[in-house]
């Protein structure tokens, strides 16, 4: 799909389809009113008849238009014009991409990015666009012998912008949208492939790909072996029941003109099946265990966006790649593990994994001398039952990385909300026999991981991400989300000093 900017009056536009917005109750937008004018009343006297009340997400198709040089008109409902949101305006896009894509309009010229949205601008409006319409036309039909058949498919969307001063900027928000729309795609297709498949081998030659991509990546994967000498005894117990064994790679984007400038490090939970060991998780639904290599893949999309966005930056990503299954030879609950950082755990449930992994990848990354390490984990079902799916959970003892993700979440719209960290929650984790217990009793278990994992992060600024609730949708559109891909890599935008108006 294609997609650009311009600026030119509605009346010459040569299209398949132009796209202009209706308000509630039956009002036009100034680029639908215009149309009117030129048609001579004819969309005005579709609105009194009651064709279109324009409610959010409602369409009418036109064609014949009098005096009108497009093919068609699409019409598109965008609720009452003073509430018009973030939320709204991408079921408003979402809702027009897919009506194109059915009426065999093959490209279109689209004036919704005219729409005042509060506390956005044109940058914005032209951001979402695209974003949301590529999150539209995703699907995932790899493993389908029989694929969907595609009939005139739509190729190319431009918007128009209100103003020529402001072409530059919505240049800019086409190619970042552009970017990060790969890398959520990237990260969906990863993520959504199954676990046969996508085992820590696969995570690993998928790293590799990525270097051999693109010329500021290099990759190296750390085998069991290798763990085994750097005492990540912790991350191995975890894999010993498995037959695929475990790979934890490293994905490093230099970029920075400093070449001394310290990097930033993303850490990715990647159990590319998490069965739940010995403490074997319930059958029902646990073919989303599949998802618990999100974190991981999430970091893979970012590292796809910034090579595309080649933002002056140093960015190290690890994937954390390992299988949690039982057998005659997996850890057991009443095990102790001495970490790589040498703190000892209690191992009390198997299917609390995630930050036995994670602890030791917390401690690897301390060779780079990280400027800031944020870690992306499907950890807790608990974080699931605190913010459901529309927030993910977010930890940080250091108030300034706090702010900046949540700035980084409010801007990009992919939410994320900060939960506490006192230090009373410690209590929880006391073991009789170790320095630390896997697991800290049945309440506040979003905090408690997060509190295991602080343990391990003291050497540099750290922020924990728990994505288990936004990771991937389940139901019947089941499948990955993209997220928290572009909270991401609008974090690291705002850390390359990116200006948006
Ligand atoms: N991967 C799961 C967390 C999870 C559960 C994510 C459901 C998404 C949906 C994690 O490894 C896990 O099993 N956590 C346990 C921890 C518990 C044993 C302390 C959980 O949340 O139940
Ligand atoms: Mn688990
Ligand atoms: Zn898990």
């Amino acid at each position: 799909m294609e997609f650009s900017v311009k600026n030119g009056s509605i009346e010459k536009q040569r299209t398949a389809c132009l796209v202009v917005g209706v308000f509630e109750p039956r009002r036009l937008s100034s680029s639908a009113e215009q149309l009117d004018i030129i048609s001579e009343g004819y969309i005005s006297a579709l609105l009194r008849r009651g064709d279109i009340e324009g409610k959010v997400g409602q369409t009418l198709l036109l064609h014949h238009v009098p005096n009108i040089s497009a093919d068609r008109i699409l019409l598109v409902g965008c609720g009452k014009e003073r509430e018009l949101n973030d939320r709204q305006y991408k079921q408003i896009i979402q809702q027009t991409v897919k009506v194109l894509n059915d009426t065999g309009s093959m490209e279109a010229v689209c004036y919704l990015t005219g729409l005042h949205i509060k506390g956005r601008n044109t940058y914005w409006n032209v951001r979402f666009a695209v974003e949301a319409a590529q999150e539209t036309l995703y699907s995932f039909n790899d493993f389908k012998s029989i694929k969907p058949e595609i009939r005139r498919e739509l190729r190319k969307i431009v918007f128009n912008v209100p103003s020529r001063r402001e072409l530059p900027l919505a240049e800019s928000a086409i190619q970042h949208a552009v970017a990060i729309s790969a890398g959520i795609k990237a990260t969906k297709d990863l993520a959504n492939t199954p676990p046969n498949i996508c085992t820590p081998r696969h995570l690993a030659d998928k790293a590799i790909e990525l270097a051999q991509t693109y010329d500021a990546i290099q990759s190296h994967v750390v085998d069991e072996q290798q763990m085994a000498k750097l005492g990540m005894k912790s991350y191995l117990a975890v894999s010993q029941g498995a037959r695929n064994e475990a790979f934890m790679s490293i994905i490093e984007f230099k970029n920075n003109p400093d070449p001394q400038a310290k990097p930033i490090v993303l850490v990715g939970k990647g159990l590319t099946f998490d069965s739940g060991g010995i403490s074997i998780k319930p059958a029902a639904g646990m073919d989303e265990m599949k998802y618990d290599m999100c974190g991981a893949a999430a970091v893979y999309g970012v590292m796809k966006a910034v090579a595309e966005l080649n933002l002056p930056l140093n960015i190290i990503s690890v994937l954390a790649g390992c299988e949690n299954m039982p057998g005659g030879n997996a850890y057991r609950p009443g095990d102790i593990l001495t970490t790589m950082s040498g703190l000892t755990v209690e191992v009390l449930n198997t299917d609390a994994e995630g930050r036995l992994v994670l602890c030791d990848a917390l401690t690897y990354v301390e060779r780079f001398e990280p400027e800031t390490v944020i870690d992306i984990a499907t950890l807790t079902g608990a974080c699931v039952v605190a913010l459901g799916s529309v927030n993910s959970g977010f930890f940080s003892s250091v108030n300034t990385l706090a702010n900046e993700l949540q700035n980084a979440a409010d801007l990009s719209t992919d939410k994320a909300w900060r939960l506490p960290m006192n230090e009373e929650y410690n209590e929880l984790l006391k073991s009789n026999f170790a320095d630390l217990a896997n697991v800290g009793g049945r309440w506040g278990g979003a905090v408690t991981a997060a509190c295991f994992l602080a343990n391990f992060t003291k050497k540099y600024n750290w922020a924990h991400l728990d994505i288990a609730g936004t990771a991937w949708q389940q139901g019947a559109n089941k499948g990955a989300t993209g997220r928290p891909v572009s909270l991401l890599v609008q974090f690291l935008l705002n850390r390359a000093n990116v200006k948006f108006e």
